[in-house]
C-alpha cells in the first residue's frame, strides 16, 4: 500500500501531514511512502529528512498518480480533485456538514474519503482526536501571546528595587485548550483561576493548581464531554460569580465553544469597562463568535485601555510541533483502520463509520 504525503497548498499554511519520525513507523509497520518536494520546509523537515528514513521525494504529479492513498491536513481543493483517480483513498480534514458541494465533487471522482475532524469523541480515540491535538498547542501559544501583549510578567519576584507581585490570569472554559493554557500560565508563576460549565473540570483545573469559580450549574448538563448552549439564568450568575476575578485579571483567555454553534457571549461591553486598565484579553473563541462582546477576528481592540485580542491561535505557529502531533493522530488512526497494509472497511465500527464521508464515489455522511 503505498501512501502518498502531499504538500499543503492553504494560504499561510506551514505544518505537514506525515513527519518524517512518523513516516518510520508506517514505513516499519509495512506501508511505502511517497512525500511530495518541499512538503515539510516550512515545519523544519527536509526533504533529506525524509529520504533518510526511507521515503521517495517526488514531484506533485507523481504523487497523485502513483500513491493509493493521499494525505493532507486541509481539505483536498478544486485542483487536488482534477489530479485524483478512481478508487484512491484521500484522507484529509473535510468539514463535510458545511461543505456540501466538496463532497460532491469528491464523490463525483468515484475515489473514497474519510476525514481527520469527524472523529468520534470517545476514549479509544483520543490518540487520533486532531482537534484535541492542535488545540492543546493553542492554549500553550494564548499565553505566550499574553505575555507579550501584557505590560507586567507573570511570577512574584523579589528584587533590590522592591517586590513584583504575580500577574492573576483568568481562564473561561477549562476543555483541552483551556488546560493547557493553566498549566501554561501556572508554569510561568501566575495565579491562575478558571470556570467552566461543566463540573467535572473543577477537579482537572485543581490538579493543575488552578483555583475553580464554581457557578450553580443545575440543569445545565452536558451531553457526551461536550458543553450544551447555557441558560440565560446560567450566564447571569456566570457573572456574578466571576466578576470579582475579572476586574482584578491581568490576562483574561476565553475557551468556551459549544459544538455547531455560535460561542457563548461570557463577557460583555459593559464587564470589559470595569476591567483593570492594561489588561488583556485572548479571545481564542472570536471565529466562533467571541467569548467577549467586544472581540473581532485577528483585530486587537483596546477598551477602557483593556486590549482585546480575537485570535484562533492558529497551530500553524508552532508548526514543527503541531505536525508532529496531527501525523501521530493520523498514525493511529491509519493502523487502526487497517489490518497489514490494507484497509478494513469495517463499517459496523464506530471510528470508522463516523469519519468515512465517501465510500467508492458513494456519500455515506451529509
Ligand atoms: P470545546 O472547545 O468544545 O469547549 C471548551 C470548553 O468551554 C469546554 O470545557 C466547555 O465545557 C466550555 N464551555 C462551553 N460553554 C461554556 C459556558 N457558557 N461557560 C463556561 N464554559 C463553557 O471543548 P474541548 O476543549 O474540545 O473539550 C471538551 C471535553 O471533551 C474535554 O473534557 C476533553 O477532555 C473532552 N475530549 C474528549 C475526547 C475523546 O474522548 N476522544 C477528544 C477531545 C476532547
Amino acid at each position: 500500500m503505498k501512501i502518498g504525503i502531499l504538500k499543503e497548498t492553504l494560504d499561510g499554511e506551514r505544518r505537514v501531514a506525515i513527519t518524517p519520525n512518523i513516516a518510520k513507523q508506517l514505513i516499519a509497520s509495512g506501508f511505502e511512502l511517497i512525500v511530495e518536494e518541499g512538503a515539510g520546509e516550512y515545519s523544519s523537515f527536509m526533504d533529506s529528512d525524509y529520504k533518510n528514513v526511507g521515503v521517495a521525494v517526488e514531484k506533485r504529479a507523481v504523487i497523485f498518480h502513483e500513491a493509493e492513498v493521499l494525505l493532507k491536513i486541509n481539505p483536498f481543493d478544486e485542483e487536488d480533485l482534477k489530479l485524483v483517480d478512481k478508487g484512491q483513498i484521500l484522507i484529509s480534514k473535510l468539514y463535510h456538514k458545511s461543505n456540501p458541494e466538496l463532497i460532491q465533487a469528491i464523490a463525483n471522482k468515484g475515489v473514497s474519503a474519510f476525514s481527520m475532524d469527524a472523529i468520534p469523541r470517545i476514549s479509544r480515540a483520543q490518540d487520533m482526536d486532531v482537534l484535541s491535538s492542535q488545540n492543546n498547542l493553542a492554549g500553550y501559544k494564548a499565553v505566550i501571546l499574553g505575555a507579550f501583549e501584557m505590560t507586567k510578567i507573570f511570577p512574584l519576584m523579589m528584587t533590590s528595587a522592591g517586590t513584583i507581585a504575580p500577574a492573576r490570569v483568568l481562564i473561561y472554559g477549562i476543555g483541552v485548550a483551556g488546560l493547557q493554557a493553566i498549566a501554561t500560565a501556572k508554569r510561568l508563576g501566575a495565579i491562575v483561576e478558571a470556570t467552566d460549565i461543566r463540573s467535572e473540570t473543577k477537579e482537572q483545573a485543581e490538579s493543575l493548581g488552578a483555583k475553580f469559580i464554581s457557578v450553580d450549574n443545575e440543569g445545565e448538563e452536558s451531553e457526551g464531554g461536550y458543553a450544551k448552549e447555557a441558560s440565560a439564568d446560567y450566564l447571569k450568575r456566570q457573572k456574578e460569580a466571576v466578576n470579582k476575578s475579572l476586574f482584578k485579571a491581568d490576562l483574561v483567555i476565553t475557551t468556551a465553544n459549544i459544538p455547531g454553534r455560535k460561542a457563548p457571549v461570557l463577557i460583555t461591553e459593559e464587564q470589559v469597562m470595569q476591567m483593570k486598565n492594561g489588561a488583556v484579553i485572548i479571545d481564542l473563541a472570536a471565529a466562533q463568535g467571541g467569548n467577549c462582546e467586544v472581540s473581532e477576528i485577528n483585530k486587537t481592540i483596546v477598551k477602557n485601555g483593556v486590549k482585546v485580542i480575537g485570535t484562533s491561535i492558529d497551530p500553524r505557529s508552532v508548526s514543527t510541533n503541531a505536525s508532529d502531533l496531527y501525523a501521530k493522530n493520523i498514525y493511529n488512526y491509519i493502523i487502526h483502520l487497517t489490518e497489514g497494509t490494507n484497509f478494513k472497511w469495517d463499517l459496523e465500527e464506530e471510528i470508522t463509520d463516523e469519519t468515512l464521508i465517501v465510500q467508492n464515489g458513494t456519500i455515506r455522511k451529509s
